[in-house]
């Protein structure tokens, strides 16, 4: 159990009235929690303060070797006032992971359960309701050696920031344009493409600025050895139904293990949807669209929730999908995980955690 220390801020920022768009991680709330990491000493310090720039050694390691990791998840308000989190376990589970994966020292699950409630409790007030919207937490960790060698850095920061979010995608619950990427690759089993941390999204960029340019939202990635079989989209998993029967990437260790991924296989299997999770090649995926099997495409991912997918474009062919429309599986989905976020309908998975 940690004994977290608070300083409050004393000067309050004004709280993003309804009609603010929350544009994706633009507004940070009053406070953030902080703990230093000292090798033989571990993680002491623990405390929540105003939120503010922090001061580093521009020798810090973070800076020249990435060595970080990060997280997201989301505090929803339900009706009755109470604050729900969706699976922090799930996301715990997963920083851990990435953490050992990058040398990073582990964090106790309940100190970081802790950690995440009591400053979310601190700037309860900040989490927006408008249909929508959530209040996005962002667990991470960064090396603070002042030091320019190549190795594991003794001492680190954790830090969890909060911002009120809105859609991630500008088109909202409207169906996003995908660029399958055939140039670049983001990650090779045996990197670390299945840990959550920043040089996974750095590789994705040059992709994403390409496809950007054509009017696509995201570029979905092959694997990076045969170059052939579908993986992730940057900010998301991503399913196909294809004849009824709904098909997911299968996590090959560079695929990041996506807590809504999970969720929805959960929960098509439980509407006794057939779910396969598999290696889809790009070559099935032109295929059915062609043959007219591809029914519904959706991405799916903390940020993003369920994003429908209208078009895929491989090379030079475009295949749209569902006429441009949300399927009925992923509209599904998607009321029922926001629904479940936000204590709408009844929290049959036993999914959410009060704070
Ligand atoms: C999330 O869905 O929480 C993510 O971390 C994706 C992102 C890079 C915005």
């Amino acid at each position: 159990m940690l004994d977290i220390r608070v300083e409050k801020t004393t000067s309050p920022k004004p709280i993003p009235d309804k009609d603010n768009p929350l544009v994706f991680g633009t507004i940070f709330t009053d406070h953030m929690f902080v703990m230093d990491y000292e090798k033989g000493k571990g993680w002491y310090d623990p405390r929540i303060v105003p939120y503010a720039p922090i001061s580093l050694e521009p020798s810090a390691m973070v800076f020249h070797y990435g060595q970080e990791m990060f997280e997201g998840l989301k505090a929803y308000k339900t009706e009755d006032g109470r604050t729900l989190l969706f699976r922090p376990d799930k996301n715990i589970e997963r920083a851990n992971n990435s953490n050992r994966r990058l040398c990073i020292p582990e964090i106790n699950p309940e100190d970081f359960l802790q950690a995440i409630k009591a400053v979310v409790k601190m700037d309860e007030a900040w989490i927006p309701t408008k249909e929508g919207t959530s209040l996005y937490i962002r667990p991470f960790v960064i090396a603070t050696d002042p030091f320019l060698g190549v190795r594991p850095s003794d001492t680190y920061k954790f830090m969890i920031i909060l911002s009120p979010v809105g859609a991630y995608y500008p088109e909202g619950l409207n169906p996003v344009k995908i660029w399958i990427e055939d140039e670049y690759v983001r990650a090779v089993k045996g990197g670390i493409g299945e840990a959550k941390t920043g040089g996974n999204y750095v590789a994705s960029l040059a992709s994403q600025v390409k496809a950007h340019d054509e009017g696509y939202s995201q570029v979905l990635w092959l694997d990076g050895v045969h170059r052939k079989y579908i993986e992730e989209v940057g900010a998301m998993n991503i399913f196909f139904k294809i004849n009824g029967t709904v098909v997911t990437p299968k996590l090959n260790g560079s695929i990041l293990p996506g807590v809504t991924r999970n969720s929805c296989i959960a929960l098509c299997r439980e509407w006794g949807l057939p779910v396969e999770e598999r290696q889809i090649s790009v070559d099935e995926i032109l295929e059915a669209a062609k043959s007219g099997t591809m029914e519904e495409v959706w991405g799916t991912g903390t940020a993003a929730v369920i994003s429908p997918v209208g078009a895929l474009r491989f090379e030079d062919e475009v295949m749209q999908i569902q006429d441009g429309g949300i399927g009925p599986v992923s509209h599904k989905l998607y009321d029922t995980v926001t629904g479940i976020q936000t204590g709408k309908i009844d929290d049959f998975m036993d999914w959410t955690v009060e704070v």
